[in-house]
């Protein structure tokens, strides 16, 4: 989809060509003498626009417009959430098999924040994934123009904004390929195609290597599948070579049957999902190469199957991570954290400023947190922050939470150095606390995206979260 911006009034909006025109209306709205304008003001004065964020009223070929249809939509007080919301809705109501161009008017002056918020939202609400149908039929919106009033001052935004699109949809590509089409392999082929983009390189280490690392977790979940294990090393290199890069780890298990600890049948097809973590370094990457800033970013990938077979590991089996330490797997199926702890060690390397972890880590922070907000751990509070008002800015929220040490308790084992379970109270914390056992040497926070990567139902699809976050995150930390 080709993002557009221009500077646009009422009056110019109305003399737009295209298919579909949706007008976005405020209530600091001052409306013109322009028919746009009346016609607004007439539909906000007989009631049939409803001044509530989301609520739309839709004209077909209206007198003295130069659209096919047009979509007056109300975005509240103009907050991005309400720009959002009102911009979904009126794509939903503009969306007919013909609407090609649509131009997106703001109605009033507007904000860095909101006009973010209507491009990601213009491309939510129209995406398709097609890659597995037999006859695909795409997202048929191929251009958008945005309309605002002064759109230079709004250009670096809106750049910004439309790179994110790019990195987020990358992305939902990826997480939303069935297991057999986003193989670890297929996904290091992912990782390599990015290097081609500029200032990208991308190496990809096989299970010799990742042996000869000492990776002793991340190989334990690896061993029951017929899939070779890969780990992933992207770089984006915008500054100079000492400056210290942020690094994102994400989890790439391609497929999560839960191994031994086998998980019921019911929805398991969604733990094709469970390398979202590692689909949203891709689609950082991604929309790095697009933005060129002046930063240095790391991105690790540890990606395997879990599944069952005569080599799997089994519950009781203790194996030695590449810290050092010793993990007694009590439960195959708290396998993310064996993948990230060594990609965590892994990451020491890179002496980084910060590194952030992004997995699908467990079903207990889902029950805590639900779709709305990422689960945030940190033993920064700097970096706390600055990933809370990220989510913030790019309507990506995370909410934080504890790690204090009584929550580690439970990990305690008579058989090794530490287990990879803790009963099932805090789920969601105890799993940090397992990970953070490998994060001494740098500044870490960890996003549990199990409630957020994706939604279940009619609408089963990959979120592309928390891609925009880390972008604001990234791009934010330049200043
Ligand atoms: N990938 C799952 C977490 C998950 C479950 C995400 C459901 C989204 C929806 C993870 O590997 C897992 O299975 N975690 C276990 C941990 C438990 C065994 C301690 C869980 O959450 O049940
Ligand atoms: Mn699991
Ligand atoms: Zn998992």
């Amino acid at each position: 989809m080709n993002f557009e911006l221009e500077t646009l009034d009422l009056s110019a909006a109305s003399k737009q060509k295209c298919d579909a025109l949706i007008v976005l209306i405020t209530s600091h709205l001052k409306p013109g003498k322009d028919v746009l304008s009346l016609l607004v003001a007439q539909a906000l004065k007989a009631g049939d626009l409803q001044a509530k964020p989301g609520k739309t009223l839709a004209l077909y070929r209206p007198v003295g417009l130069a659209c096919v249809r047009a979509v007056l939509a109300h975005a509240g007080e103009g907050s991005a959430h309400e720009v959002s919301r009102a911009v979904k809705s009126a794509v939903a109501a503009a969306k007919a098999d013909n609407v090609k161009k649509l131009v997106i008017c703001f109605a009033a002056a507007t904000l860095d924040a909101p006009l973010r918020a209507a491009v990601i939202a213009a491309a939510e609400a129209s995406y398709v994934f097609t890659t597995t149908k037999s006859r695909p039929q795409g997202r048929v919106i191929e251009r958008v123009l945005i309309g605002v009033s002064n759109s230079s001052a709004l250009k670096p935004v809106f750049d910004r904004a439309a790179a994110a699109v790019t990195g987020i949809e990358f992305a939902k590509e990826w997480a939303n390929r069935p297991a057999n089409h986003a193989t670890p392999e297929l996904l290091a082929g992912a990782a390599h195609a990015l290097a081609k983009l500029p200032n990208i390189k991308c190496e990809v280490l096989g299970p010799k290597q990742v042996h000869k690392l000492g990776m002793g977790a991340f190989m334990a979940v690896a061993q029951g599948s017929q899939e070779p294990l890969r780990f992933i090393v992207l770089r984006y290199h915008g500054a100079l070579k000492s400056e210290a890069p942020t690094v994102l780890v994400g989890k790439g298990v391609t497929f999560d049957s839960g191994g031994i600890s086998i998980k019921p049948a019911a929805d398991m097809d969604e733990m094709k999902f469970d390398m979202s973590g590692a689909a949203s370094v891709l689609g950082v990457f991604r929309a790095l190469a697009e933005l060129k800033p002046a930063i240095n970013v790391v991105g690790l990938i540890p990606a395997c199957e879990n599944l069952l077979d005569g080599r799997s590991i089994k519950p009781g089996d203790v194996v030695t991570s590449m810290s050092g330490q010793t993990i007694e797997i009590l439960n195959t199926d708290a396998e993310g954290r064996l993948v990230l702890c060594d990609a965590l060690t892994y990451a020491e390397r890179f002496k980084p400023r910060a590194v952030v972890d992004i997995a699908t880590l467990t079903g207990a922070c889902v029950i805590a947190l639900g779709g709305v907000r990422s689960g945030l751990f940190s033993t920064n509070d700097e970096l706390a922050a600055a990933l809370i008002s990220a989510g913030q800015a790019s309507l990506d929220l995370c909410w934080r939470m504890p790690l204090d040490d009584d929550y580690a308790e439970g990990l305690k084992t008579n058989f090794a150095d530490v287990a990879n379970v803790a009963g099932r109270a805090g789920g969601a914390i105890t799993a940090a606390k397992f990970l953070q056992r490998f994060t001494e040497k740098f500044p870490w926070a960890h996003l549990d995206i199990a409630g957020t990567a994706w939604k279940s139902g009619k609408e089963k699809g990959a979120t592309g979260r928390p891609v925009a976050l880390l972008l604001e995150y990234l791009l934010d930390s330049t200043k």
